[in-house]
């Protein structure tokens, strides 16, 4: 039976979700790839295990995560029947709605039939009683932010979320659906938006608004989905996410693309003492709106590597320009 670490809050950073009571570890563990049923279930358990023996408290799931859509909160809410139940008040679980799920008009975006039904069903698939935190994982242009607020508002009010976030919502979104969160008195706190050095979009906009509204960042795809990491620095290893066809969002021409600008990434790890994946991670969670970066682990050398971000996490303005200067 697994027993956790008795070490396991010794070294981990645990900061506060805006100005919310919640706090959550400087490092997440998101299950978008290598949870589904096409990966090994004790490869599965194996990252879990490390992961809160690292004081790794929190899991992000959605819906849609697999391969098959859905099986992810199948395969984790079986481990976590064997393994995690009696720490079920130490860990923080999210899970989400916005992508397509189901065939129809009612499965997918952010129609409130849409939101309920999928948070139930997330339920069942998950056997948990409640989730942490339930996400809008999209914007959706057809439905009024209001229905999708009051849906995500009535998850709480039913005992089924204790806090609410958003997902890939713009700046602009982050503000007019923050009011309606506002009036409502709904415990809106997180938003989980996409943010690496090579993708800083955030910082045009959205970082203020989540600072002035008091709410924090919780930030996907930090390693660019393993591109700032030393993975692809010689070559495209055959079980690199890369190379896999069932997760076509990072493509072998996007490594070829970008492999310059990683090597010189690399440099500066290394002058520094840290790896590349190490200092992508430090480098994220300088933004003051950054409460987390959720990664993804393939193995559990990649976990262990990613904690060491926590030794060193600042930067020299030197540093910080040339890493810059490499992005241009
Ligand atoms: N809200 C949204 O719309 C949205 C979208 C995307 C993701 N997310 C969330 O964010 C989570 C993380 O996303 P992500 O998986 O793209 O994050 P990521 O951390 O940028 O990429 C993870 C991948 O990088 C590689 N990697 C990680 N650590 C490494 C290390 N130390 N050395 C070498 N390679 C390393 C592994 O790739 P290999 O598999 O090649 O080993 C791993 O699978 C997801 O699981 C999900 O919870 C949310």
């Amino acid at each position: 039976m697994y027993q956790a670490n008795e070490a396991r809050y010794d070294s981990m950073v645990y900061n506060r979700v805006g100005k919310s009571g919640l706090k959550i570890p400087a490092l997440s563990l998101g299950l978008w790839h290598n949870f589904g049923d096409t990966d090994l279930i004790e490869n599965q358990r194996a990252i879990l295990h490390r992961a809160f023996d690292l004081g790794i408290t929190h899991f992000d799931l959605a819906n849609n995560y697999g391969p098959e859509a859905g099986s992810a909160e199948k395969n984790f809410g079986r481990i976590f029947k064997e393994d995690f139940k009696s720490y079920r008040d130490e860990l923080i679980i999210s899970s989400k709605a916005g992508y397509h799920m189901w065939s129809g008009p009612y499965g997918e975006w952010g129609s409130r039939k849409y939101i309920i039904s999928s948070a139930d069903q997330s339920l069942k698939r998950t056997g948990l009683d409640y989730f942490d935190i339930f996400y809008s994982h999209r914007p959706d242009p057809e439905t009024p932010f209001e229905e999708t607020a009051l849906a995500l508002d009535q998850l709480v009010k039913s005992g089924k979320a204790l806090y609410i976030g958003i997902s890939n919502y713009s700046a602009e979104q982050t503000r007019e659906i923050g009011k309606i969160f506002k009036e409502l008195k709904t415990p809106f706190i997180i938003h989980q938006p996409r943010y690496n050095m090579m993708d800083r979009w955030i910082e045009e906009g959205l970082t203020d608004e989540l600072l002035e509204q008091g709410k924090s960042a919780i930030v996907f795809s930090p390693l660019a989905q393993g591109l700032l990491t030393n993975r692809y620095l010689h070559g495209i290893p055959e079980d690199s996410r890369a190379r896999r066809s069932d997760s076509p969002f990072l493509t072998e021409d996007r490594v070829e693309e970008t492999l310059a600008k990683v090597k010189k990434l690399n440099d500066v790890a290394e002058k520094r003492g840290q790896t590349l994946a190490e200092m992508a991670l430090a480098w994220n969670l300088q933004n003051p709106a950054v409460a987390s970066v959720l990664i993804g682990a393939s193995r559990v050398s990649q976990l262990e590597d990613n904690v060491k971000a926590l030794n060193n996490l600042d930067f020299s303005k030197e540093e910080l320009t040339t890493i810059d200067n490499v992005l241009k």
